[in-house]
């Protein structure tokens, strides 16, 4: 290939493709309300009669959960594009030995973050360009997208407020500064834009049970 030919695009494909079961994703910041709105997910499709799979990134294999520990848990740098093969490594270990099996089997796979929470905060970052590490992700899963993402919008002192009423303990990106997780929400938003067939956005200052309810609508159209 000479060095100015065009980049084989990746060809992202829906998540239906691979099986008959469905892929869907929450993403938002940290404290958004990701865990309790798949938790209420999860209980209305197993009332449903569905099997459902709860997964999360990084950490959602025995591997992941060790690239979770370098990733969160690091007390020196990393440099960035180390970090980002660290996301990619463990999202193609996860994706390969649980998500695609799940959906082949006919589950519905809930995951807690996925490649839109890589570029968000990747990018966010403002040291590697946002389009480069959803490449990365995208050759990571052979371009496995999900049916639906969810996006809980909400302002980061609202988030951190909550978080700090839980009395959870700071990781390494919570540490950062506000203006960052600002930054963060806006490319969340920017990707849910781009996206408008994938992304259900949510203002995440609602009640649970109202959102829930939202969920449960959008993910019912997806079943039939
Ligand atoms: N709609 C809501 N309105 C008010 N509080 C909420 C709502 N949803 C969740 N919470 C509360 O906010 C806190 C964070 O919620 P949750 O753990 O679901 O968020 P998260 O996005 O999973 O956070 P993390 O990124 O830390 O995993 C919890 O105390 C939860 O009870
Ligand atoms: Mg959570």
């Amino acid at each position: 290939m000479t060095a100015d030919a065009p980049r084989p695009p990746h060809a992202p494909r829906a998540a239906t493709a691979g099986g008959p079961g469905l892929f869907l994703t929450f993403e938002g910041g940290d404290g958004a309300g990701k865990t309790t709105q798949a938790t209420l997910l999860e209980e209305w499709l197993r009332g449903q009669g569905r099997e459902v799979v709860r997964t999360r990134e990084p950490g959602g294999t025995d591997v992941g959960v060790r690239i979770r520990d370098i990733v969160l848990h690091h007390r020196g740098h990393i440099a960035p594009r180390a970090e980002a093969l660290l996301y990619a490594a463990d999202r193609a270990h996860h994706v390969e030995t649980v998500v695609q099996p799940a959906i082949a089997r006919g589950d519905v796979v809930i995951q807690d973050r996925y490649l839109d929470s890589s570029v968000a905060y990747q990018g966010a970052g403002r040291v590697l360009d946002a389009d480069d590490v959803r490449e990365l992700s995208l050759w990571a899963t052979g371009g496995l997208l999900p049916d639906l993402t969810v996006l809980l919008d909400l302002d980061p002192a609202a988030a951190r407020a909550r978080l700090d009423a839980d009395d959870k303990p700071f990781d390494r990106l919570e540490a950062e500064k506000a203006e960052f997780h600002e930054r963060v929400r806006v490319a969340f938003l920017a990707l849910a834009a781009a996206e408008p067939e994938r992304f259900l956005v949510l203002d995440a200052t609602q009640p649970a049970p109202t959102l829930a309810e939202r969920v449960r609508a959008a993910v019912a159209s997806r079943l039939v």
